[in-house]
């Protein structure tokens, strides 16, 4: 698989072997956290990243929906030996037309991202392309330590450019309705919701996902009919 290497403020190189920088404290909005004066690098996944993945996962979601999802559901994905068995399984059979990447930091993963070819669900009335120019997001996790550093951006960043290569150049995903840091986060990176949303179960509550995409391939919301005759 191509490496990945993205240059402190720079575009992405592919191809090579050596590892470089992402980002340093130098680059982004400072805030203090482990990660100062420290950078990061955006590569492919390997299997040897999986049980490491599987703890940025649920480090992520034990950050981002404590006040969302019950306790039960979130420990659900405690990593144990069964789930890393499956999750190399997955790994080993991952979909060929997904990119997965993850950022790693002084020898840690902190962060992975997995995009291409989108979940067979229905098309959205509001994006009116060939679903070969359609990719989606389909995991995107940081773990909180790194929240606020750029880790998040290089991750989306890259894994959007590497779906515009496979010319999949409309970024879309699924994001929970109350997980409002991850909406700010896509609105900033040019994402909108697209009026799409499903409901699903989750741990006993009903939780509501809004699907986004790329502000300028959203089309406008159709007004409302008129009622007055
Ligand atoms: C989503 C994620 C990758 C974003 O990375 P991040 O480093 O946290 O993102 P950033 O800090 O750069 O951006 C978050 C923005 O939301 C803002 N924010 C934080 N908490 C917020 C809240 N409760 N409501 C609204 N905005 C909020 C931040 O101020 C920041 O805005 P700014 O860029 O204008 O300053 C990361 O938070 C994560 O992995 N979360 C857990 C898993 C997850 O939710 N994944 C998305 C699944 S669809």
């Amino acid at each position: 698989m191509e490496t990945i290497h993205r240059q402190p403020g720079g575009p992405t190189v592919a191809g090579g072997g050596q590892r470089v920088p992402c980002a340093t404290a130098t680059d982004q909005p400072a805030a203090a956290g482990p990660w100062e004066r420290r950078a990061h690098t955006v590569r492919p996944m390997v299997e040897a990243d999986v049980e490491q993945a599987l703890h940025v996962r649920h480090d992520a979601w034990r950050g981002a929906y404590g006040g969302i999802l019950p306790p039960a559901y979130l420990d659900a994905v405690i990593p144990d030996e069964e789930s890393l068995a499956r999750a190399v399984r997955e790994f080993r059979t991952g979909h060929p037309g997904r990119h997965r990447l993850v950022a790693e930091l002084d020898g840690r993963l902190v962060g992975l991202v997995v995009a291409g070819v989108p979940r067979p669900t229905a098309p959205s009335a509001r994006l009116p392309l060939p679903a070969e120019r359609i990719g989606e997001v389909l995991s995107l996790q940081t773990v909180p330590a790194v929240w606020g550093s750029g880790v998040g951006d290089d991750l989306l960043r890259t894994a959007r450019e590497l779906m515009a290569r496979d010319g999949r150049d409309v970024c879309t995903l699924w994001v929970l309705e109350e997980n409002t840091r991850a909406r700010h986060f896509y609105r900033r990176h040019g994402l909108r919701p697209t009026g799409d949303e499903q409901v699903s179960r989750m741990g006993g509550r009903r939780i509501r996902q809004l699907r986004y995409a790329d502000a300028e391939a959203v089309l406008p919301a159709p007004r409302e009919e008129s009622t007055e005759r």
